[in-house]
């Protein structure tokens, strides 16, 4: 069957006819295209082992060792986000991007369906670069310039935010508090200039951005809450049912994504690869 790329929703692209262990230089080549284009591209029926996962993500570049979540018990380069049956909160569940906390950010993640519960256990992704066109031109000249701080911290480190502190996702699923907490604060534009594809994305997120550079707390607050509500209530998002073997490969850098937790009493098991990125110009 040939190859089919089709834009999905408002954003996002399903890609057919291909399998992901035995790419041919020109499918990848495309694939590579619609990534760029479309910011997250889907897959379906790739029953992938272990081994084919990471070659897969080598085709792009280095794999990042994820440094905070569970990894594989086999394969350091595959972190696992897992929810079981019992556990009642779920990894990645508000919107987010990864890794936005380091100098380079990632340039993506390939997230691999091992285990779907019967219904829900969805994710959505927002689209940061539709986000960015549809703001109003007092916001565009407003965030012109800025810079937004992003933080591990809270979310990683010993002194993680409250609503987290009793999560039932920490035990065993996450690790290494005492990096986070030295891991140093970063900036980034709140307004990137994407390094693929040269478009404006919104570059701030609600888990890691906790300032804005230059303002005090209140008015940083005040302004990540305004694109924070830009971003939601717009029209920006699809979402992607799951099922085995499905994978979703988003860039981190112009999406945000969301994992619903919908399915308590099921179990879901997803394999994530991030890879790295480059300095953001
Ligand atoms: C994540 O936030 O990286 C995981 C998303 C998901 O489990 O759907």
């Amino acid at each position: 069957m040939a190859m089919e790329i089709r834009q999905t929703g408002v954003f996002g692209a399903e890609i057919t006819g291909v399998d992901l262990a035995r790419l041919s230089d020109e499918e990848f080549g495309a694939i590579r295209q619609a990534f760029v284009d479309h910011g997250v591209v889907f897959f379906r029926d790739q029953h992938l082992t272990e081994d084919q996962h990471i070659a897969f993500a080598r085709r792009w570049g280095q794999i990042n060792i994820n440094r905070f979540f569970a990894a594989h018990p086999a394969y350091p380069e595959i972190a696992l986000v897992v929810k079981e049956a019992a556990q009642k909160d779920n990894i990645g569940g508000g919107w987010h991007t990864d890794h936005s906390y380091d100098e380079v950010p990632a340039l993506g993640s390939i997230l691999l369906a091992r285990e779907v519960p019967p219904s829900g256990g969805n994710t959505l992704f927002a689209s940061m670069y539709a986000a960015y066109d549809a703001l109003p031109d007092y916001l565009k000249r407003e965030i012109e310039g800025a810079r937004a701080v992003h933080s591990a911290k809270h979310i990683f480190g010993t002194n993680v935010r409250e609503e987290l502190r009793n999560a039932d996702t920490r035990e065993g699923r996450f690790g290494n508090a005492a990096v986070a907490d030295v891991l140093a604060d970063v900036t980034h534009p709140i307004a990137l200039v994407h390094p693929l594809s040269g478009r404006k994305a919104i570059y701030v997120n609600p888990a890691f951005t906790i300032g804005v550079v230059g303002r005090d707390e209140e008015a940083g607050r005040q302004l990540l809450a305004e694109l924070y509500k830009h971003c939601v209530e717009g029209d920006f998002a699809t979402e992607f049912v799951w099922a085995e073997g499905s994978v979703a490969f988003w860039d981190n850098r112009s999406t945000w994504h969301y994992a619903l937790n919908d399915y308590n009493g099921h179990r879901r098991e997803m394999h994530r690869i991030t890879l790295e990125g480059e300095p953001l110009p």
